[in-house]
């Protein structure tokens, strides 16, 4: 497999999403002033920004060169939602999340439901802004395959069979991953081929490509589960022990084994793209071996 020389995680490659987010979200001040605050704290610092980085390559790597941080905050600020209501007593219950106290810790819990759903609307208001600044068809796609990804036919539906059904059998946890990690990777990839006009080839393979490394992103969330410690991943470990995760089904070899032919699977998708998709393969073959 070819290896180039591609930034990530926290190495640096954070685009300006850091400097996006800090645009984009509310102030800490007025009558909301606790509600917005408890929203930067989970969304400004911290986070490995994924998805905004595979959104930002794949346009990218279509041909896109226009701004598209409305978009690329968009989907950092949905995934931060989902991971401050993944904390909360009812569902995983963690008291850590990016190296800090997890939002219903260092606030409370009615606060983080409300920052989360703050978090979420967020998302749609800056998207809309964006198309109303501007009306052009891909943005309302893009808008839309977020939407649907976000939703109970992608992340939340995931996470409803997460709690309920927490993988009884393999097939049944690809599902789950599919869903609850895979559907936002996915729309990442394929938000930005549509933002970008790419050609109907080049959006289907970095949907594929998207949905192949989405699965190995959770494949290896559940190995650090297991292997990693609370310093590296900034996140409690053992947390998922009352569900059936990967590594209940295999060896901690078997699902490296797995993710790295999911890579394989994943960077041959590339080839149908025109552009420039050296760092996408980059990122593709760093997440199986990403160690946070
Ligand atoms: C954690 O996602 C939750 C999963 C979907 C596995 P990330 O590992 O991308 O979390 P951050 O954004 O870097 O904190
Ligand atoms: C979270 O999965 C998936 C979401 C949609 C939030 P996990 O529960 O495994 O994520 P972590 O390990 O807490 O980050
Ligand atoms: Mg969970
Ligand atoms: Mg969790
Ligand atoms: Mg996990």
């Amino acid at each position: 497999m070819r290896m180039a020389k591609c930034s990530l995680l926290k190495e640096g490659s954070r685009l300006d999403i850091e400097q996006i987010l800090d645009r984009f979200l509310p102030k800490v001040e007025g009558h909301f002033k606790r509600v917005n605050e408890a929203m930067r704290y989970s969304a400004t610092q911290g986070g490995k920004r994924i998805r905004p980085t595979l959104m930002h390559l794949s346009y990218k790597a279509v041909g896109g060169t226009d701004d598209i941080s409305a978009y690329l905050c968009a989907i950092e600020l949905i995934h931060t939602y989902s991971l401050i209501h993944d904390d909360l007593p009812a569902m995983d219950n963690d008291d850590l999340r990016r190296g800090k106290p997890t939002n219903h810790v260092q606030f409370d819990e009615a606060t983080a439901i409300l920052a989360g759903d703050g978090l979420l609307n967020l998302a749609y208001e800056i998207m809309l802004e964006d198309i109303l600044s501007s009306m052009d068809l891909p943005k309302v796609r893009a808008a839309s395959i977020l939407a649907s990804a976000s939703g109970t036919m992608g992340m939340v539906g995931g996470q409803i069979l997460d709690i309920q059904d927490a993988g009884k059998d393999i097939e049944t946890l690809d599902v789950i991953h599919l869903h609850k990690t895979g559907a936002l990777i996915k729309a990442a990839t394929k938000m930005g081929a549509v933002l970008g006009y790419g050609s109907a080839v080049e959006e289907a393979a970095l949907e594929a490509f998207g949905q192949y490394i989405g699965k190995v992103f959770q494949i290896v969330d559940d190995v650090l589960d297991v292997t990693s410690s609370v310093d590296e991943l900034g996140k409690g470990v053992n947390s998922d022990v009352n569900k059936m995760t990967y590594v209940d089904f295999y060896s901690v070899d078997k699902c490296y084994e797995i993710a790295h032919d999911l890579t394989d699977r994943a960077i041959r998708c590339l080839g149908k793209v025109a552009g420039d998709t050296t760092e996408l393969e980059c990122i593709a073959t760093k997440l199986v071996k990403r160690k946070f």
